[in-house]
């Protein structure tokens, strides 16, 4: 896990949906990765979880009313206040011991008390003050009417209000019933919201709450996390629109067999995300793999070497002969894409990034039939597939191509050797015994320059290095 969070002040908004819950959960990461977590509820969403369990999760006081005073705040407090205690400011240490809740992590810049160094500057106003140093706002869950109170600049309850004074970037996580999404009056106010220059993440597709079954779920805390995360990741590949295949190739030898390999995927996916971070638009072409489509990817899956090839090209052309059910997954996963960008996102390419595990052979002739068991030995015709990198990179309108090059030795040697043959700027390099299947890695880059190690971590924390190694070379080009 990066650093990126540590420190960072967030302003967690919570509105009255059911997915108030999964907040919860967003608090706890968020805290776990060095955040110091405000966070603020409108009235509804304390009907559906209790300020305590946030107040235990983030170890600061909860805020639900307009009249709240930050506890730093050197002002006397507003007489309205006394009575009413609306800012939850139980004691987190009471409040977690009731709760049986893990304390958060300590934080970097942690004073005596356990206050962050850059907390409030004290105005005695809850809305200016709880976003003053806030590096961020995020409102998950964000109901169809709050949402509708952003578009309109209403100010009537705290969280409302402080969206409103707030001078950091906005985030919202839509939570609602489908129907409600699909209503021309949520359409336009999504519209206008994303014109007012606010992050909307999601929402996702599936069973809701009330039984039915349809966009306006809200992501998982996981991928608003992620979200979030990327939010503060340096745009360095903005405007960029980055081709990735990954995954194995799986090749039919009957219609139940076939060749294929160990590949996960993993590592294409981190590479995908750590694009999409970066601020490029990503379009991944998988093999059969079950993983999760990273948030705001266009995922194309497929079966064979020959499909992928297809796939690539027709990526590359700036079309998509791929069957609409095939890019469903990502449609429904994606990250404020709205389906008229998902369709201009496919012209053209900047980045092609090779990472897919392509068998380097297939069946000569597939069985139509399950092949029935005979004699005692079985000889397989194989033919060899198109080099689909290889192709890519000898187009006369090439992309930037990066190829991978997974070896069980002499790394450097065939590394190198298939940057030269392919004609590529450059070959992440690793050893299969270190990489495949798992979620960690060790990689060593190869370009014209030579070879550059990378730190071992996390397939995901590689994949932001490579990213910048790339956006580095990128930049240097021009
Ligand atoms: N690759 C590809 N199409 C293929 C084979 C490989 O696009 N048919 C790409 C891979 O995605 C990877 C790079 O080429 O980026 C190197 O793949 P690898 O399998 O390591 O090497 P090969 O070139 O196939 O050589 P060998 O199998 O002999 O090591």
């Amino acid at each position: 896990m990066s650093d990126e969070l540590a420190g960072k002040r967030i302003v967690l908004g919570i509105t009255g949906g059911v997915a108030a819950y999964k907040a919860a959960e967003l608090a706890r990461l968020l805290g776990k990765a060095g955040a110091q977590v405000d966070v603020v509820m409108t009235a509804a969403a304390t009907r559906f979880v209790a300020p305590l369990t946030f107040q235990a999760l983030t170890g600061r006081p909860v805020f639900t009313s307009l009249w709240d005073v930050p506890q730093d705040s050197p002002l006397p407090q507003p007489p309205l206040r006394a009575p009413r205690l609306a800012m939850h400011s139980q004691s987190a240490a009471a409040a977690r011991s009731m709760l049986r809740e893990t304390p958060p992590l300590p934080r970097k810049g942690q004073g005596e008390r356990g206050e962050s160094q850059r907390d409030f500057h004290g105005s005695g106003m809850a809305h200016i003050d709880l976003t003053r140093g806030a590096d961020a706002v995020i409102v998950a869950p964000a109901t169809a009417d709050f949402i509708a109170k952003l578009v309109h600049g209403l100010a009537d309850d705290l969280l409302a209000t402080l969206c409103l004074a707030k001078d950091c970037p906005l985030l919202v996580a839509p939570a609602m019933n489908c129907q409600m999404w699909e209503h021309p009056a949520t359409v336009r106010n999504m519209a206008q919201l994303r014109a007012d220059g606010v992050s909307v993440l999601g929402p996702a597709s599936g069973a809701q709450a009330c039984g039915e079954v349809g966009a306006g779920r809200m992501l998982e805390p996981a991928e608003l996390f992620d979200a979030l995360h990327a939010s503060f990741q340096p745009k360095l590949l903005a405007g960029k629109r980055v081709l990735l295949t990954a995954g194995p190739t799986f090749e039919a030898l009957d219609p139940v067999r076939g060749l294929t390999n160990s590949s996960s995927g993993r590592m294409g996916f981190a590479l995908a995300q750590a694009c999409v971070e970066v601020g490029a638009e990503v379009t991944v072409v998988a093999g059969p793999v079950s993983l999760p489509t990273p948030t705001g990817v266009t995922r194309i899956d497929v079966t064979g070497a020959l499909e992928m090839r297809e796939a690539v090209k027709s990526a590359l052309a700036g079309g998509l002969d791929v069957p609409p059910t095939r890019q469903k997954s990502a449609l429904a996963s994606g990250l404020d894409v709205p389906p008229t960008r998902q369709k201009s996102a496919l012209a053209g390419r900047h980045i092609f990034i090779a990472v897919a595990a392509v068998a380097d052979y297939r069946p000569a002739a597939p069985a139509a039939h399950k092949i029935k068991k005979g004699a005692q030995t079985l000889t397989l015709e194989l033919v060899a597939n198109p080099d689909i990198l290889a192709e890519v990179a000898a187009r006369p309108d090439a992309p930037f191509c990066v190829g991978f090059a997974a070896e069980s030795q002499n790394l450097a040697e065939y590394a190198e050797g298939k940057r030269r043959a392919k004609k590529l700027p450059l070959v992440v390099g690793n050893l299969v015994q270190d990489g495949l299947g798992g979620d960690a890695n060790v990689v060593t880059l190869f370009d014209a320059a030579g070879a550059h190690p990378v730190p071992p971590g996390d397939k995901l924390t590689i994949a932001r290095a490579i990213v910048r190694h790339i956006a580095e070379m990128l930049h240097a080009q021009n």
